[in-house]
């Protein structure tokens, strides 16, 4: 019996790290592959070490490099891994080009996907993680989501087969890391903070960062409208595009390197309000019952924006300054996402079709 994991990308590891501790627990045999889409010390590694993740069987080394080319790099050597350590199935975790990357490579092999963070839709195909999404999904034997959104999405589409609700990993996560980090995490003092008197923000969507003007208007509205110092760990997408404009922000907004997860949440625990375009983070901002202001033209965490916890920018930027002005205290919070056993049902499900297709893909267990 062996499952191959296939990550690659920063928010990856943090999905993968709840659920490849409890197959752990199960001991099902697991083979990690990383398809080295990330690479940086902070990009990578640190979640490694902090997760503890079990060090991947192979790194890839995939790198940075276009849509076709990264993606097919990655095609290229997961399949030469799947055939040199053949599976009776592949894990891929959300969105990413190394997800599409895993889920083709098996898909093309008649290796059984499971599809971790499933069914999410933003409806927005300029987007390159909506194209990931639909393709794992349409190749996936197993798919796992973490919301009745994403189940109502998956049956719009016609999938309604080996689908299972199973709540959000990554809440699994922040609730097991948020202990540890409590302990082990010292940005609050390094950065010499105090609880509600900064506001967190991230930026990594090409759209936002990818032109200069635009990233320069979306950090002026900022600087010219919040009265509170504003903490920005960045992402190397969007390091590259504001080192020559960084300085005339430095007044305002506290520009540092990206953080391990462990100061991540701590970060968000304690600010006052997130910023963000990224996915992960509005929902953690959510978990954490932080109010957050959504840099984006959509949302596929559609159940965040109940009651006010997260506002969506919207097609135009200029909204954000209103947003930002018109700060209430939002209203009612439900549990949305599950209660932090998603992987543990994941587990649980993924241990009980290997028990069924026995006779068919397990060479010995
Ligand atoms: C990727 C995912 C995105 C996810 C994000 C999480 C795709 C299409 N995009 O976007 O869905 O939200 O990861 O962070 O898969 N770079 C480095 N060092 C690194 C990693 C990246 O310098 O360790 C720089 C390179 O210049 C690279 C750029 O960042 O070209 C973008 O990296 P890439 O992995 O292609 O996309 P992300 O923007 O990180
Ligand atoms: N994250 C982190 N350090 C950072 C930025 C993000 O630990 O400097 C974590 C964050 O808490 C969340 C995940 O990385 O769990 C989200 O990753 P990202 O924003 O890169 O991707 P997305 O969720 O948009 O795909």
């Amino acid at each position: 019996m062996l499952i191959t994991s296939i990550v690659g990308a920063r928010p990856q590891f943090i999905k993968a790290a709840m659920v490849s501790s409890v197959l752990k627990k199960k001991k099902i045999p697991e083979r990690m592959i990383h398809t080295g889409q990330h690479y940086n010390f902070k990009m990578s590694k640190i979640f490694f070490e902090e997760l503890g993740l079990p060090e991947p069987a192979v790194n890839l080394n995939v790198g940075s490099g276009s849509h076709g080319t990264q993606t097919a790099e990655a095609l290229r050597k997961i399949e030469s891994e799947l055939l040199s350590h053949p599976p009776d199935a592949v894990i891929v975790y959300g969105d990413t080009n190394s997800t599409l990357a895993g889920a083709l490579a098996a898909a093309k092999l008649n290796i059984p996907i499971f599809h971790v963070e499933a069914g999410l839709r933003s409806c927005n195909q300029a987007m390159p993680e909506e194209i990931n999404r639909i393709a794992a999904d349409r190749l996936s034997s197993l798919l796992f989501v973490p919301t009745q959104t994403a189940l109502f999405n998956l049956k719009k589409e016609g999938i309604t087969k080996n689908v299972h609700l199973t709540g959000d990993v990554m809440y699994d996560s922040l609730l097991h890391f948020s202990r540890i980090a409590e302990k082990r995490s010292y940005i609050m003092k390094k950065l010499r903070l105090n609880p509600k008197d900064y506001q967190l923000l991230t930026l990594h969507r090409p759209s936002n960062v990818d032109n200069p003007h635009q990233l320069k208007k979306i950090l002026g509205l900022i600087q010219d409208t919040a009265n509170i110092k504003t903490i920005f760990p960045v992402h190397p997408r969007t390091e590259k595009i504001l080192k020559p404009i960084k300085k005339q922000f430095k007044s305002t907004i506290c520009f540092i390197p990206p953080v391990g997860y462990f100061d991540m949440l701590m970060l968000q625990k304690h600010a006052f309000r997130i910023l963000t375009d990224s996915g992960g983070i509005q929902k953690e901002a959510y978990l954490q019952k932080v109010p957050c202001i959504t840099i984006r033209t959509e949302t596929e965490w559609i159940e965040t924006t109940k009651n006010g916890w997260n506002r969506i920018v919207g097609k135009k930027i200029e909204n954000l300054k209103t947003l930002l002005k018109a700060e209430k205290r939002p209203g009612a919070w439900k549990a949305f996402y599950g209660s932090g056993k998603a992987s543990f049902k994941i587990a649980d499900i993924i241990f009980k079709w290997l028990r069924k297709n026995k006779t068919r893909y397990t060479k010995s267990s």
